[in-house]
């Protein structure tokens, strides 16, 4: 299904977006003098560029143009293209007879983006490694697993630094540039809602300025827009099966030593005994209230888009600055419309 809308620089320019949703979510922003802008692959980019340069300290630029080969082929063919290969979508984590109906080869395709990403990642650590020996620089994260290796090689080694650059990697980047796309997509099907946004946006940043870190904690509609988002669709809506690793009794269910348990965060972020009207996009619902009511311990345990507990997702913080920045900067320099009038939810 295609949603044709269009945007308006702050120069003028006009430009056009259209947004295939939700199967293949993609988004394109159109400039009418035919220029076109994909902002799924935009928002790739920039999770790829942020994981990046956390990683190694050098980021990979616009459009990859300069990027070296490997670099275009990991982007190229683990970003874009192997998406359904990704941590969150294989069937037979979550039931494992599946596995024996792997129809779709999806664990060998799996195993061949493993080796090709195992090498890519040696390739990075090798080129880095040279660099941190000569200015031993510590500013990256890999910087901080080097100068782990040199105190303990054995248990920090290439295999267990890669392991840690894909989950990074994997975990990052895919989750982030959804919910831009989702966030984007229910703003455009929302006008009123966006312009409460850009409303808070202008208010809040200084004129011909783009966003700080520092102003997230003035746009609480932005950030609560995100959260909403998150809420209707959690990048991940099982989670990641946990196995019990005891015996254990969770209401009346007795959860057997070993069970593999999944967490249905889509079912529980729109169960109608918890949110009124859940299907509806009510960025509202997020904004601190007035009164002393503790919010964080109020939705605690029924807004669970980044898991919780001890193996809760450690890069919550970053990724809600991430995103927020992101989508502020959109709002701040973009005029958004949309020209044909759909309902998404
Ligand atoms: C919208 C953005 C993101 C969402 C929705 C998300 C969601 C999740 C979820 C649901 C889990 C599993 C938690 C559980 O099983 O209880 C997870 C784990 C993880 N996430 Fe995220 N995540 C996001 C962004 C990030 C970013 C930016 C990073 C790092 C740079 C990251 C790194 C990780 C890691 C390393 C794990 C594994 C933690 C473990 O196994 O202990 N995530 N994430």
């Amino acid at each position: 299904m295609s949603r044709p809308a269009s945007v308006t620089t702050p120069s003028g320019a006009s430009l056009e977006t259209s947004i295939t949703l939700p199967t293949t979510t993609t988004t394109t922003a159109r400039a009418m003098n035919g220029g076109e802008v994909n902002l799924k692959m935009k928002f790739l980019e920039l999770t790829f560029n942020t994981m990046m340069s956390m990683s190694t300290g050098e980021a990979v630029g616009e459009g990859f143009h300069n990027s070296s080969e490997e670099n275009k082929w990991f982007f190229e063919v683990l970003v874009k293209d192997n998406q359904p290969a990704s941590l969150f979508m294989i069937p037979g984590d979550y039931l494992p007879w599946l596995r024996y109906f792997d129809v779709l080869k999806i664990e060998k395709s799996v195993a061949e983006v493993g080796r090709k990403s195992d090498e890519y990642f040696q390739k990075i650590i090798e080129r880095f490694r040279k660099e941190y020996y000569v200015e031993k620089k510590s500013k990256s994260v890999l910087d901080v697993l080097f100068s782990l290796q040199l105190e303990n090689p054995e248990q920090y080694n290439d295999q267990i630094l890669k392991g840690m650059l894909l989950t990074m990697f994997g975990a990052g980047q895919d989750t982030s540039a959804i919910t831009l796309e989702w966030a984007m997509s229910l703003l455009l099907n929302h006008p009123e809602k966006l312009k409460k946004a850009v409303h808070e946006v202008d208010n809040n940043i200084e004129p011909h300025c783009l966003l700080k870190d520092s102003d997230i904690s003035n746009l609480p509609y932005l950030v609560s827009i995100i959260q909403e988002t998150l809420r209707l669709y959690p990048p991940a809506p099982l989670l990641i099966p946990h196995e019990a690793a005891r015996e254990c009794k969770v209401e009346q269910y007795d959860v057997p030593s070993g069970t593999i348990v999944a967490l249905n965060a889509w079912a529980i972020h729109r169960d109608p005994k918890e949110w009124s009207e859940p299907d509806k996009f009510m960025p509202e619902r997020f904004m601190p209230r007035d009164d002393n009511n503790n919010k964080s311990k109020d939705i605690m345990f029924k807004f669970v888009p980044f898991g919780i507990g001890r193996r809760g997702c450690p890069g919550e913080g970053l990724a809600m600055h991430l995103m927020s920045l992101a989508l502020g900067s959109l709002l701040r320099c973009f005029e958004w419309e949309k020209l044909v009038m759909m309902i998404l939810i």
